[in-house]
């Protein structure tokens, strides 16, 4: 009796965005928006979720296939908000607990909120419990209609609704909670004869009061928390909203954000206590930012994991990227998938790493290209080196020992293996492995020619 499922309706074509993509797809800060009412309903002790596909329901599908705990019901016709309801509980044969209805395109709803309809619902014993809420303007949205003391009635579709009953401004939010064995009767009960020919759920709201059935409502308090996303404009504005509520958590947990409105933190992001956050900052995807960190303006990091105390200086971009503590990277440093930088290293401004290691208390200060390589232990790169690591067909490694230093302006072609405490001189252009402790030079001798330099020239400098 105590079970719990729930249904979330996501079969709508959801026209009005103008897309060619599920509108259950679009992103809000790295997660589709399906995501959000499924997340939330995760938190709550749910047995079984069904999520009511339609039209672009495979694409849907084999987004959220790996997500534990959810099966699918199509819809192959939207017939109206019932029959997505009659379509999930063929998932449910035998259940016969609450059921939570949710809307798939509401991205702002809490958990506390759906917990607190969760309590009221089975207090009062109800049959049905929808989630209301007061508006200046009821628009579009159904109605609530109480009797004279002040029961819920039934629920009138704008569309539907007389000018009187429009003038109501308590709404249905479209989320309910609903006995399992009540709805089953219900459905099979309820016909199309409206405005809009459908078969609308909210009648089971009627069907309930008639049977004698305890109907409840609950307002919610937070208006955003119903916001259903129709349009790009409403997505976007969710996405604010969203981002808004991420960063006071962080801030509330101990992050300093500075020029917040100008820092975008996406949904999965960690970040620990101590960390300060320059505006113009985007932290994404499944980044993890240590304590103690220091994240600089305009630097953007996806899928990144920093340890503590890593300073990412202003306009770096990090992809997929593992930085160990007491890192330090940038400013305009750039590090690409595969990149891992041991304690202590430095990357330093117009450097570029890729599918490299780069070892403790190693540096490339200025201007450099590591890709591919495996950089040891206290490894000095000078200025302008590159690993030369595609021959135009394939890609190959470079290896620099412990203890190397890289004069300035070198290049690496790979395959080569420069051996522990060798020294490159500057300007070499290295093709073949260089042994332990060896110094290798391949620049051309310097040749001087004395007193022919500008002084001794018979010419006039143009200016
Ligand atoms: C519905 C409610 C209305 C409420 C509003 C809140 C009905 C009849 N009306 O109206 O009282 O104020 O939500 O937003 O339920 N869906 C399907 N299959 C269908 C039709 C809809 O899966 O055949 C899904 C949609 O994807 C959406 C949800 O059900 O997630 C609501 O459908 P929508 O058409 O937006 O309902 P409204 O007319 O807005
Ligand atoms: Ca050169």
């Amino acid at each position: 009796m105590n079970q719990v499922a729930a249904i979330i309706l996501a079969a709508g074509k959801g026209t009005r965005m103008k897309s060619a993509v599920s509108k259950m797809l679009h992103p809000l800060l790295g997660l589709p928006l399906l995501s959000y009412p499924l997340q939330v309903l995760g938190r709550l002790e749910i047995d079984r979720q069904v999520v009511v596909i339609g039209s672009s329901g495979q694409e849907v599908m084999d987004v959220f296939s790996d997500w534990s705990g959810i099966s699918f019901a199509w819809q192959r016709e939207q017939k109206g908000t019932a029959d997505a309801a009659a379509m999930a509980l063929t998932e449910f044969e035998g259940f016969s607990g609450n059921i939570l209805i949710v809307c798939g395109d509401v991205p702002l709803l809490r958990a506390e909120t759906l917990r607190e309809l969760l309590h009221r619902h089975r207090q009062a014993q109800a049959a049905v419990s929808v989630l209301s809420a007061v508006l200046p303007d009821g628009g579009a949205y159904g109605r609530l209609v109480l009797d004279s003391a002040g029961e819920l009635i039934r629920i009138v579709e704008a569309r539907d609704a007389l000018p009187a009953e429009l003038e109501v401004c308590r709404i249905n939010s479209g989320i309910y909670c609903v006995d399992a064995d009540f709805l089953r009767q219900a459905l099979a009960g309820i016909d199309c004869e409206n405005a809009q020919g459908e078969y609308y759920l909210t009648d089971m709201v009627a069907e309930a009061s008639q049977l004698g059935k305890k109907v409840i409502f609950s307002d919610v308090s937070d208006l955003d928390e119903i916001m259903g996303i129709n349009d790009r404009e409403q997505l976007s504005n969710a996405e604010m909203i969203l981002a808004a509520r991420i960063r006071q958590q962080w801030q509330t947990a101990g992050v300093t954000i500075r020029f917040p409105q100008q820092v975008t933190i996406e949904t999965e992001v960690m970040i620990g206590q101590d960390t300060t956050i320059e505006k113009g900052v985007s932290l994404k995807g499944k980044t993890v930012v240590g304590v103690g960190c220091y994240i600089g303006e305009g630097s953007i990091l996806q899928d990144v994991h920093l340890g503590e105390r890593v300073k990412i200086l202003p306009y770096s971009v990090l992809e997929k990227a593992v930085v160990e503590d007491d890192v330090q990277v940038g400013p305009f440093a750039r590090l690409r998938p595969g990149t891992v930088l041991r304690e202590k290293a430095k990357i330093g401004n117009f450097v570029e790493v890729k599918k490299a290691e780069i070892g403790i208390g190693s540096k490339a200060s200025h201007l450099s290209y590591i890709g591919d390589a495996s950089v040891g232990n206290g490894v000095n790169i000078g200025a302008g080196t590159i690993t030369c690591n595609y021959d135009g067909f394939k890609k190959h490694r470079t290896i620099i020992e412990d203890g190397v230093f890289v004069g300035s302006d070198s290049q690496f072609v790979a395959p080569v293996r420069i051996g522990k405490n060798a020294l490159v001189g500057a300007g070499s252009t290295v093709t073949k492995n260089v042994p332990e402790n060896a110094v290798v030079i391949s620049r051309t001798q310097q040749t001087i020619y004395p007193d022919r330099g500008m002084v001794s020239r018979n010419v006039t400098r143009e200016e």
